[in-house]
């Protein structure tokens, strides 16, 4: 099975934030997830470099737009690499390969007969790129998204049919309920086309920068198309001397924010359509990372600089934060107080701290390894139990619910955490070492090591001994399993904990799935309490 995930490609008029790096990281999990249950991934990332916004900046620093594109677009690809992103390709629109290949397509958009000569007039948006619809309009005539008064413009376009895609839309939404989530963004997006599509403009006549059309190269394409084809384009070429298209097109899944929801989800199918291809088989929709009230960007200043948190507690901590705090597909608010808050609570002392115990009583009382025994169906059961978590958080995955995820694994953490306080396992170890001394004079607790899972202990030790065994057996397994369902949202430290382990398979498995007899050993927290 293929699995195809791509984030926006950013412009590279500005620096990248928090908020591209926010798309960039629930993509890598969603690539990381899909690897681990065995799929064919492929994941894509890259920056827009034509079109109006990219002129305009470079124009503002009296440079020109490919030295604008050209000292930007490795920024946006080490922000990829700070925040663990293992995508397989970094595409620029400027690259000759895509050029070539989205001339291609849009011929052939052209020869199906879905392009016509006419006179665009109306409201646009030059910091969007976009033509803005009266029922999209700001108060005042302004945009909504950057708040700026929007110019009345008449010129001459190509325009793309959109309008002949209506019925085609339709029928897509109807037969794939999921092709949109979450629900309210496709809900929106099916209140766009029911409102009736207005044909939209396929190139300008006064872009400097930009592809021209391939037959009429007076006018640049317009860069919304140039940019949606980078999905499709990017698979010809990402890997030398092979076309991953058919490998990859149509099993791809989009991840961006709303505000480019129109783009996506309405003219992209249409564009494919008008091609002759297949519509990807879906996208998810996230909200804004809000710092106060404000969206987050560049404009406004950074609060939570990647890079700083980064530096000081790594990507992992970065990663959950922004995928905990704000629920993903609802707009939130992230700030430098509650990354704190949550890396002490959750990451600290929730997490680093179930692990350090488990690892910690495992080499004290068992010698590092894992006791054989069997998942105590109390802690297997429930609301909260352990059992069946694997599949709950594949489904929520599927459903791109990534905070919902978390939240399950989450509730099982603070399970675990309870399991150790209910079960006191030093007080077993404790119970275990007296019985053992009044028996025939077993080792000291400490140093029970090995000698405490030998056939042929004393039967003395039974009662706690035996206890002890299901109780840590249990905290190693379920740490393991946890783990292994955060390597997608944490891969550094999941990592860390797995080796330590002594689990070498990363595939997703289920509680209890695995037997004692692993090796294991103490490594530093995970997650170093702050100062
Ligand atoms: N170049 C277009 C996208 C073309 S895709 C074929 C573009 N670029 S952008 O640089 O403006 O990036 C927009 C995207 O960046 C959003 O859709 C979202 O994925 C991400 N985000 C930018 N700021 C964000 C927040 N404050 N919060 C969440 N996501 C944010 O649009």
């Amino acid at each position: 099975m293929s699995f195809y995930v791509t984030t926006p490609i950013y412009y590279v008029n500005g620096e990248p934030h928090l908020g591209h790096a926010y798309s960039t990281m629930a993509a890598d999990v969603l690539a990381r997830h899909h690897r681990q249950r065995g799929e064919d991934v492929f994941f894509l990332t890259g920056t827009d470099e034509h079109g109006e916004p990219v002129e305009l900046a470079a124009a503002r620093e009296g440079i020109s737009p490919r030295e604008l594109a050209d000292r930007n677009a490795p920024k946006f690809e080490r922000m990829a690499a700070r925040v663990e992103a293992t995508n397989d390709f970094f595409i620029r629109t400027s690259d000759p390969r895509h050029m070539d290949r989205v001339s291609e397509v849009i011929q052939r958009v052209y020869d199906n007969g879905h392009v016509y000569e006419g006179v665009y007039e109306g409201w646009y948006c030059p910091r969007c790129a976009d033509f803005k619809t009266e029922r999209e309009l700001g108060p005042g005539n302004t945009c909504p998204i950057h708040e700026i008064a929007l110019e009345r413009e008449r010129e001459e376009n190509w325009f793309f049919r959109l309008s002949a895609f209506e019925d085609d839309l339709k029928r897509l939404y109807a037969e794939r309920p999921e092709f949109v989530v979450p629900e309210h963004r496709r809900n929106e997006a099916l209140s766009f086309i029911a409102h009736g599509l207005q044909d939209v403009s396929l190139s300008r006549p006064n872009l400097n920068w930009g592809l021209r059309l391939p037959w009429d190269p007076e006018q640049r394409m317009y860069v919304w198309f140039d940019a949606l084809l980078n999905y499709y384009t990017a698979l010809s070429f990402a890997r030398e001397g092979e076309d991953l298209s058919e490998r990859f097109w149509p099993s791809c899944f989009h991840v961006l924010a709303k505000d480019i929801l129109k783009f996506h989800a309405v003219i992209w199918p249409a564009l494919l359509l008008a091609a002759g291809l297949e519509p990807p088989r879906g996208m998810v929709i996230h909200g804004y990372l809000l710092m106060g009230e404000r969206k987050m960007s560049k404009s406004l200043g950074d609060v939570i600089d990647p890079g700083e948190v980064i530096d000081r507690f790594g990507a992992d901590a970065l990663r959950f934060y922004c995928l905990r705090e704000v629920s993903f597909g609802q707009d939130g608010s992230v700030s430098a107080a509650g990354f704190e808050t949550r890396y002490e609570t959750e990451l600290a002392n929730d997490w680093g701290n179930l692990a350090s115990r488990t690892l910690a009583m495992l080499a004290r009382y068992r010698g590092g390894v894992v006791p054989e025994a069997a998942p105590d169906p109390e802690l297997a059961s429930g609301d909260d139990g352990l059992e069946g978590l694997e599949v709950r958080v594949c489904e929520l995955i599927d459903r791109a619910e990534l905070s919902g995820a978390l939240e399950a694994i989450w509730s099982r953490v603070r399970r675990l955490n309870r399991y150790v306080e209910e079960r006191s396992p030093w007080v077993l170890a404790k119970q275990e070492g007296e019985s053992a001394g009044e028996g025939d004079g077993g080792g000291a607790p400490g140093e029970a090591g090995r000698e405490a899972q030998q056939p042929g202990r004393p039967r003395t030790r039974s009662g706690a001994g035996d206890q002890l065994d299901v109780v840590l057996y249990n905290l190693a397994e379920g740490v393991r399993t946890l783990a292994l369902l955060l390597v997608a949202f944490m891969p550094a430290s999941s990592e860390r904990l797995l080796d330590a382990l002594g689990e070498d398979s990363r595939e997703i498995a289920g509680f209890g799935s695995r037997g004692g007899g692993a090796m294991t050993e103490r490594i530093p927290p995970l997650f170093p309490k702050l100062d």
